[in-house]
């Protein structure tokens, strides 16, 4: 069935128990890159009477699904927001905590990353990040370089108003240097100088948790990005849920300032 995704069904075409559920939907329906608010973390573990570094555990662990099954659907990016610049203000020990689940999930993901052929990348400030995230992040982005599938984007001490003046400085700079006329900068200057350089603009924002804002993530990618807010907290968004954004967004109809 070339019309349709693959890996929804045995060879046979016959749903076994334990199955992920299928998508059905056409290729060309699907979102090339799906941007995600991973939100909700805290809220889910307080809401079962727990700390909140037990909902990010959990939250670590519901990535595997929809890194596997945006590799498995196709699609050319997934990027997730993860740590922002502003996170950095809640307790010492949250981000401790935090710090070393990043540590752990990179240790632990290496090899599925790997088997799926996902590419790994970080979006954001390497400043600021301890040194053993920053080595095992290394220890993944060289591993996986090669990998022709999936893009794993990994926002990570991301923040697009800093990311948006990192931009601005590098500009300048070849513009001091007398690089760059300020004349000939278009808007693909700036693309090209953002931590996302090279990647296509998101397609599909998903949000999780309810929560109606961008906090930061992605603001000059997203111009035409559709918008999906889902209830579930982070740690409860499986397959299923991923499902349901994306035929809401194959409804959608994108229209980026023209009449259609
Ligand atoms: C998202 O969950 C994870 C990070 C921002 C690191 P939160 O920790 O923001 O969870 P809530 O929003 O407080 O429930
Ligand atoms: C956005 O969530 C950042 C991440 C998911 C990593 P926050 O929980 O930090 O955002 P606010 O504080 O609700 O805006
Ligand atoms: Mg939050």
């Amino acid at each position: 069935m070339p019309s349709t995704t693959a890996n929804q069904q045995d060879a046979t075409g016959t749903p076994q128990p334990g199955d992920t559920p299928r998508l059905e939907l056409p290729s060309a329906e699907l979102p090339r890159h799906v941007a995600v608010i991973m939100d909700g973390n805290g809220r889910w573990a307080q809401q079962r009477g727990q700390d909140r570094t037990f909902g990010h555990r959990k939250g670590a662990e519901a990535v595997r699904a929809v890194v596997t099954e945006s590799a498995k659907l196709g699609l050319d990016v997934l990027t997730l927001y993860s740590f922002s610049t502003e996170n950095w203000t809640r307790s010492q020990s949250e981000v401790a905590f935090l710090m070393n689940l990043y540590v752990e999930y990179l240790v632990r993901e290496r090899e599925t990353l790997a088997e799926n052929n996902v590419r790994f990348i970080q979006i954001g400030r390497r400043e600021g990040l301890p040194t053993p995230v920053l080595h095992e992040m290394d220890q993944v982005i060289e591993a996986t370089s090669k990998n022709t599938g999936l893009t794993l984007a990994l926002a990570l001490n991301y923040g697009s108003r800093a990311e948006i003046t990192d931009a601005v400085r590098a500009i300048a700079r070849k513009v001091a240097a007398g690089e760059l006329s300020p004349d000939a900068i278009e808007d693909t200057t700036i693309s090209n100088h953002l931590y996302t350089a090279g990647l296509p603009d998101p397609d599909l924002l998903i949000r999780t948790a309810g929560e109606m804002r961008l906090s930061n993530y992605l603001l000059w990618q997203i111009s035409y990005a559709e918008f999906y807010v889902a209830d579930v907290c982070w740690p409860d968004f499986q397959v299923e849920a991923y499902h349901k954004a994306l035929r809401a967004y194959a409804k959608r109809q994108r229209k980026f300032g023209a009449v259609v």
